[in-house]
């Protein structure tokens, strides 16, 4: 099967109102869209199935919802304000910037087709962007002589900080920085100790969050899988480090987040890889992090990553608050403060993996082709489509009539505005996985005709017994 391009993917989900670019009516703004019609409701299934997996079919699991303004200190104790950055670069003509591990790895990558020598060939293959500091960076790009995407001179990279600055209201005329939260993660760490308060919690138990996060990014190019609001789904999985092994741990978890995304969301596993972290590129909290690569349009990319956060999160606040976030076993009344693993996952890039995995361009033979997306049932923002087969009144109202007793239990759309080989065509466009027709027979029989998304087949079911048909296939 031929790999959907990106540009195919941006067309295809603007013209059929899943992402738009935001304000276009202005010329756009960069690095943001918004999700159209289909869009929000096939975000907001991929949420749901998310927080019904990790949080409500899981005894040790509870949820939250934090604030994405919280207080300045969060991020000072985080390590946001000091080490949350991009290498970036100035390109000296245009003033425009780009991030130089970008531009390095492109420069390789460009490099690679042109080499001859073997030892050309080692010296590109040896190159690991991610391990290099500013300074080997500023090395590099001299040495190389790398230029931006426009052909100019560049500056030497600098650290720019991602976090969003923003002021909080005026107090005695002065105003007070604070900050759109650049992870969801904080939240949780600050609301440790009243969780455990107030909840019959006992670890080891994690607290999972769903909601946006900002960061300040300048790359460009690369849709919803990388903008400057996005939302996140992380999990803060607090334990005893002296009764559960992290290794252990963290292989457990990389078993239920292989699990939700090849079995819940129904991804092809030949497009999924583990990637553990270098030594230079893991961030600064954590001892040991692996990336659940997927490979989308434009590469192997990280999707969801698991990170041994240590106590490091909870320490610091205890440093910059000044308030113990200790956790006291109740068995031996002993005090520690405990240690975090933390699977953290951007939505937009799972409805983005979604989308590219579920998108087709089929042959249908004697000239003829169609466009599908082959979603999952309980992922596809329409399940059931509901079409008269011809345009008379009677067979209208019979329609409506299903239409309205099934839309209390199913995402249900009516269509009545084309002829049925466009009908079908449009509901395969957006996946829905089943169209119900009503013809003149249907009146006498009481039966209605099915159709298949995937196998395109018909099946005839009695009116009265469509609600358990649906429920069969709609199962999670
Ligand atoms: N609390 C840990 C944390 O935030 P991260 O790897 O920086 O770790 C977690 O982010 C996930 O959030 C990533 O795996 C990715 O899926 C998503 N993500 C990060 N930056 C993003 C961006 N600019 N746009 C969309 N998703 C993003």
């Amino acid at each position: 099967m031929a790999t959907t391009t990106l540009d195919t993917l941006v067309a295809f989900t603007k013209r059929r109102g899943f992402v738009y670019p935001t304000s276009e009516i202005y010329g756009g703004l960069a690095n943001s869209y918004d999700y159209g019609p289909y869009g929000v409701q096939l975000l907001k299934n991929i949420k749901d199935l998310w927080w019904k997996k990790m949080i409500e079919q899981r005894e040790d699991m509870v949820g939250l919802d934090s604030q994405i303004i919280q207080h300045p200190t969060t991020w000072v104790a985080s390590g946001h304000v000091g080490s949350f950055s991009d290498p970036l670069v100035e390109d000296l003509k245009t003033h425009k910037r780009y991030r130089a591990d970008h531009l390095i790895e492109k420069w390789v990558e460009s490099q690679k087709s042109k080499v001859k020598s073997p030892e050309e060939v080692n010296f590109l293959n040896s190159v690991v962007v991610e391990n290099m500091k500013l300074d080997d960076m500023a090395e590099f790009i001299k040495k190389n002589n790398i230029k931006s995407p426009d052909g100019n001179e560049i500056t030497t990279p600098k650290a720019f900080n991602l976090l969003f600055e923003t002021q909080l209201g005026t107090v005695s005329g002065e105003k007070s920085i604070a900050y759109l939260r650049g992870e969801t993660a904080q939240g949780i760490f600050t609301n440790f100790k009243q969780i455990t308060d107030s909840c019959r919690v006992k670890l080891p138990f994690g607290v999972g969050q769903v909601g946006k996060s900002f960061r300040n990014e300048i790359t460009q190019g690369q849709f919803v899988f990388r903008t400057v609001e996005f939302e996140q789904a992380e999990i803060e999985y607090f334990f005893d480090p002296e009764k559960t092994d992290w290794k252990k741990l963290m292989e457990e978890w990389k078993a239920s987040m292989w699990s939700f995304i090849s079995t819940d969301l129904g991804i092809d596993s030949a497009k999924l890889r583990w990637r553990q972290h270098t030594d230079k590129e893991r961030s600064h909290y954590s001892k040991d992090t692996y990336d659940l690569d997927y490979q989308f349009p434009f590469g192997w990319k990280e999707l969801w990553g698991v990170a041994y956060r240590t106590d490091y999160d909870l320490t610091q606040h205890m440093k910059h608050s000044g308030k113990s976030l200790e956790y006291v076993d109740s068995a031996t009344g002993r005090k520690f403060i405990p240690h975090v693993m933390e699977p953290a996952v951007g939505v937009n890039r799972m409805f983005l993996m979604v989308l590219a995995d579920a998108y087709r361009e089929e042959d249908l033979g004697e000239g003829k082709t169609r466009t599908v997306l082959k979603l999952k049932p309980n992922l596809a923002p329409v399940q059931i489509a509901i079409f008269p087969l011809q345009k008379d009144e009677a067979l209208r109202e019979k329609a409506r009539e299903i239409y309205n007793s099934l839309k209390k239990y199913f995402r249900v759309e009516f269509d009545d505005a084309g002829n049925i080989g466009k009908m079908y065509r449009r509901q395969d466009e957006i996946g829905t996985p089943y169209c119900v027709t009503i013809d003149y027979k249907s009146g006498d029989s009481g039966m209605v005709t099915i159709r298949d998304r995937d196998t395109m087949k018909q099946d005839t079911v009695q009116v009265a017994e469509l609600k358990h048909y649906f429920d069969t296939k709609f199962t999670i």
